[in-house]
Protein backbone atom coordinates (compact mmCIF):
# COMPACT_ATOMS: atom_id res chain seq x y z
CA UNK A 1 0.00 0.00 0.00
CA UNK A 2 1.55 3.23 -1.37
CA UNK A 3 1.54 6.15 1.55
CA UNK A 4 -0.79 8.85 1.59
CA UNK A 5 1.20 12.32 1.49
CA UNK A 6 -0.05 15.55 2.02
CA UNK A 7 2.16 18.32 0.42
CA UNK A 8 2.48 21.70 2.12
CA UNK A 9 3.16 24.84 0.30
CA UNK A 10 3.15 29.12 0.34
CA UNK A 11 4.53 29.91 -3.08
CA UNK A 12 5.71 28.54 -6.29
CA UNK A 13 6.09 24.53 -5.92
CA UNK A 14 8.35 23.26 -7.56
CA UNK A 15 9.64 21.13 -5.38
CA UNK A 16 6.10 20.20 -4.91
CA UNK A 17 5.97 19.36 -8.65
CA UNK A 18 9.50 17.11 -8.05
CA UNK A 19 7.51 15.19 -5.73
CA UNK A 20 4.65 14.71 -7.89
CA UNK A 21 6.67 13.52 -10.86
CA UNK A 22 8.32 10.96 -8.77
CA UNK A 23 4.96 9.77 -6.88
CA UNK A 24 3.83 8.96 -11.07
CA UNK A 25 6.42 5.99 -11.19
CA UNK A 26 4.75 2.97 -10.79
CA UNK A 27 6.66 1.43 -7.93
CA UNK A 28 7.08 4.67 -6.17
CA UNK A 29 6.13 3.79 -2.56
CA UNK A 30 3.98 7.16 -1.36
CA UNK A 31 1.18 9.02 -3.25
CA UNK A 32 0.34 12.62 -3.25
CA UNK A 33 -3.18 12.43 -2.20
CA UNK A 34 -3.42 16.10 -0.90
CA UNK A 35 -1.54 19.35 -1.51
CA UNK A 36 -2.52 22.28 0.89
CA UNK A 37 -1.61 26.06 0.63
CA UNK A 38 -1.73 28.75 3.22
CA UNK A 39 -1.92 31.40 0.58
CA UNK A 40 -4.64 31.53 -2.06
CA UNK A 41 -1.94 32.99 -3.90
CA UNK A 42 0.60 30.30 -4.51
CA UNK A 43 1.53 29.71 -7.61
CA UNK A 44 1.63 25.79 -6.87
CA UNK A 45 -2.03 25.53 -6.57
CA UNK A 46 -3.06 26.02 -9.95
CA UNK A 47 -0.14 23.27 -11.11
CA UNK A 48 -1.35 20.47 -8.66
CA UNK A 49 -4.87 20.71 -9.99
CA UNK A 50 -3.57 20.55 -13.13
CA UNK A 51 -1.13 17.31 -12.43
CA UNK A 52 -5.08 15.65 -10.91
CA UNK A 53 -4.28 16.44 -7.13
CA UNK A 54 -6.54 17.33 -4.42
CA UNK A 55 -5.91 20.86 -3.36
CA UNK A 56 -7.01 22.45 -0.11
CA UNK A 57 -6.97 26.02 0.55
CA UNK A 58 -6.86 27.22 4.02
CA UNK A 59 -5.61 30.78 4.38
CA UNK A 60 -3.27 31.10 7.81
CA UNK A 61 -3.66 34.84 7.54
CA UNK A 62 -7.66 35.15 8.95
CA UNK A 63 -6.13 33.25 12.32
CA UNK A 64 -3.93 35.78 12.61
CA UNK A 65 -1.39 34.84 15.76
CA UNK A 66 -3.34 31.65 16.73
CA UNK A 67 -1.39 29.39 15.69
CA UNK A 68 -3.33 26.47 17.15
CA UNK A 69 -6.42 27.08 15.20
CA UNK A 70 -4.79 27.12 12.09
CA UNK A 71 -3.40 23.95 13.02
CA UNK A 72 -7.27 22.39 13.83
CA UNK A 73 -8.30 23.64 10.54
CA UNK A 74 -4.92 22.13 8.96
CA UNK A 75 -5.29 18.96 10.74
CA UNK A 76 -9.00 18.74 10.25
CA UNK A 77 -8.08 18.36 6.05
CA UNK A 78 -4.89 16.08 6.21
CA UNK A 79 -7.53 13.46 8.56
CA UNK A 80 -10.48 13.74 5.94
CA UNK A 81 -7.81 12.49 2.87
CA UNK A 82 -6.61 9.78 5.87
CA UNK A 83 -2.96 11.65 5.07
CA UNK A 84 0.52 9.37 6.59
CA UNK A 85 2.97 12.19 6.13
CA UNK A 86 3.55 15.27 5.18
CA UNK A 87 6.11 16.99 3.26
CA UNK A 88 7.02 21.12 3.35
CA UNK A 89 7.87 22.27 0.40
CA UNK A 90 8.73 25.45 1.00
CA UNK A 91 5.63 26.43 3.14
CA UNK A 92 6.05 29.62 5.47
CA UNK A 93 3.99 29.12 8.22
CA UNK A 94 5.78 28.30 11.80
CA UNK A 95 4.15 25.40 13.17
CA UNK A 96 3.22 25.12 17.42
CA UNK A 97 5.27 22.72 19.57
CA UNK A 98 2.24 20.58 19.67
CA UNK A 99 1.92 20.02 15.95
CA UNK A 100 5.35 18.85 15.47
CA UNK A 101 4.80 16.63 18.19
CA UNK A 102 2.35 15.24 16.39
CA UNK A 103 3.61 14.64 13.36
CA UNK A 104 6.79 13.65 14.98
CA UNK A 105 9.07 11.34 12.56
CA UNK A 106 6.43 11.74 9.84
CA UNK A 107 6.89 15.65 8.73
CA UNK A 108 9.89 16.07 6.43
CA UNK A 109 11.07 19.68 5.23
CA UNK A 110 13.22 20.85 2.81
CA UNK A 111 16.05 24.09 3.31
CA UNK A 112 18.17 25.32 0.72
CA UNK A 113 21.26 25.00 2.55
CA UNK A 114 23.83 22.51 3.80
CA UNK A 115 22.34 22.65 7.76
CA UNK A 116 23.28 23.36 10.07
CA UNK A 117 24.81 26.07 8.44
CA UNK A 118 22.74 28.36 6.99
CA UNK A 119 19.18 28.20 8.72
CA UNK A 120 16.44 30.71 8.61
CA UNK A 121 16.00 33.54 6.62
CA UNK A 122 18.21 34.08 2.98
CA UNK A 123 20.16 30.86 3.27
CA UNK A 124 21.60 31.42 0.12
CA UNK A 125 22.38 35.51 0.81
CA UNK A 126 24.45 34.09 4.18
CA UNK A 127 26.40 31.31 1.96
CA UNK A 128 27.49 34.01 -0.19
CA UNK A 129 28.82 36.06 2.94
CA UNK A 130 29.93 33.63 4.18
CA UNK A 131 32.25 32.63 1.12
CA UNK A 132 31.49 28.80 1.41
CA UNK A 133 32.90 27.11 -1.83
CA UNK A 134 30.14 24.39 -1.19
CA UNK A 135 26.34 25.08 -0.21
CA UNK A 136 23.65 22.87 -1.37
CA UNK A 137 20.23 21.37 0.25
CA UNK A 138 19.20 19.40 3.26
CA UNK A 139 15.69 17.51 3.87
CA UNK A 140 15.59 16.72 7.81
CA UNK A 141 12.38 16.12 9.71
CA UNK A 142 10.05 18.60 11.39
CA UNK A 143 10.95 19.54 15.05
CA UNK A 144 9.89 22.73 17.19
CA UNK A 145 13.22 24.58 16.87
CA UNK A 146 13.42 25.62 13.13
CA UNK A 147 14.74 24.24 10.30
CA UNK A 148 16.83 22.01 12.96
CA UNK A 149 15.43 18.31 13.07
CA UNK A 150 17.25 15.28 12.05
CA UNK A 151 19.03 15.38 8.79
CA UNK A 152 17.56 12.51 6.57
CA UNK A 153 19.26 13.32 3.20
CA UNK A 154 21.48 16.54 1.69
CA UNK A 155 22.62 17.26 -1.55
CA UNK A 156 25.50 19.64 -2.53
CA UNK A 157 26.52 22.33 -5.45
CA UNK A 158 29.83 24.29 -5.81
CA UNK A 159 29.74 27.98 -4.95
CA UNK A 160 31.21 30.54 -7.53
CA UNK A 161 33.11 33.77 -7.03
CA UNK A 162 30.49 34.57 -9.77
CA UNK A 163 27.77 33.76 -7.72
CA UNK A 164 24.18 35.85 -7.04
CA UNK A 165 21.69 34.61 -5.01
CA UNK A 166 19.57 34.11 -7.89
CA UNK A 167 22.46 31.69 -9.74
CA UNK A 168 23.29 30.04 -6.47
CA UNK A 169 19.37 29.09 -5.82
CA UNK A 170 18.64 27.93 -9.22
CA UNK A 171 21.55 25.36 -9.06
CA UNK A 172 20.44 24.41 -5.27
CA UNK A 173 17.15 24.10 -6.77
CA UNK A 174 17.99 21.64 -9.23
CA UNK A 175 19.89 19.38 -6.27
CA UNK A 176 16.40 20.02 -3.70
CA UNK A 177 14.45 18.10 -6.42
CA UNK A 178 16.37 15.22 -6.67
CA UNK A 179 16.70 14.57 -2.69
CA UNK A 180 13.19 15.52 -1.69
CA UNK A 181 11.58 12.49 -3.80
CA UNK A 182 14.83 10.31 -2.48
CA UNK A 183 13.99 11.24 1.40
CA UNK A 184 10.07 10.94 0.64
CA UNK A 185 10.98 7.10 -0.69
CA UNK A 186 13.34 6.64 2.40
CA UNK A 187 10.71 7.47 4.65
CA UNK A 188 7.76 5.88 3.14
CA UNK A 189 9.63 2.69 2.74
CA UNK A 190 10.26 2.21 6.34
CA UNK A 191 14.16 2.33 5.93
CA UNK A 192 14.31 5.59 8.39
CA UNK A 193 14.71 5.03 11.93
CA UNK A 194 15.01 8.29 14.17
CA UNK A 195 17.66 7.82 17.34
CA UNK A 196 16.86 10.38 19.53
CA UNK A 197 18.20 13.56 17.56
CA UNK A 198 19.84 11.60 15.09
CA UNK A 199 17.79 9.85 11.73
CA UNK A 200 19.80 6.32 10.63
CA UNK A 201 19.07 5.07 7.30
CA UNK A 202 18.97 0.87 6.66
CA UNK A 203 21.33 -0.15 4.57
CA UNK A 204 22.53 3.27 3.71
CA UNK A 205 25.27 3.64 0.71
CA UNK A 206 27.30 6.63 0.38
CA UNK A 207 27.24 8.11 -2.89
CA UNK A 208 30.99 7.22 -3.89
CA UNK A 209 31.68 10.50 -5.44
CA UNK A 210 33.37 13.49 -3.43
CA UNK A 211 32.56 17.02 -4.26
CA UNK A 212 35.56 19.49 -4.57
CA UNK A 213 34.96 22.90 -5.03
CA UNK A 214 37.07 24.77 -6.07
CA UNK A 215 38.97 22.24 -8.25
CA UNK A 216 42.56 22.87 -9.08
CA UNK A 217 43.95 22.51 -11.93
C1 LIG B 1 12.81 26.06 -1.79
O1 LIG B 1 14.06 26.52 -2.19
C2 LIG B 1 12.88 25.51 -0.38
O2 LIG B 1 14.08 24.85 -0.12
C3 LIG B 1 12.75 26.77 0.43
O3 LIG B 1 11.76 27.51 -0.24
C4 LIG B 1 11.83 27.22 -1.63
C5 LIG B 1 10.45 26.84 -2.12
O4 LIG B 1 10.45 26.68 -3.50
N1 LIG B 1 12.37 26.48 1.79
C6 LIG B 1 12.85 27.14 2.83
O5 LIG B 1 13.63 28.07 2.76
C7 LIG B 1 12.37 26.61 4.19
N2 LIG B 1 13.11 27.18 5.26
P1 LIG B 1 9.32 25.86 -4.22
O6 LIG B 1 7.99 26.48 -3.78
O7 LIG B 1 9.56 26.10 -5.68
O8 LIG B 1 9.44 24.43 -3.82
Amino acid sequence: MKRRVAILISGRGSNMAALIEAAKTADFPAEIALVVSNRADAAGLARAKAAGVATALIESKPFGKDRAAFERALQSSLDQHRIELICLGGFMRLFTADFTRHWSGRMLNIHPSLLPSFPGLDPHGQALRAGVRISGATVHFVTAETDAGPIVVQGAVPVSDHDTTETLSERILEIEHRIYPEALRLLATGKIRLEQDRCRIEASATSGNFLISPTAS
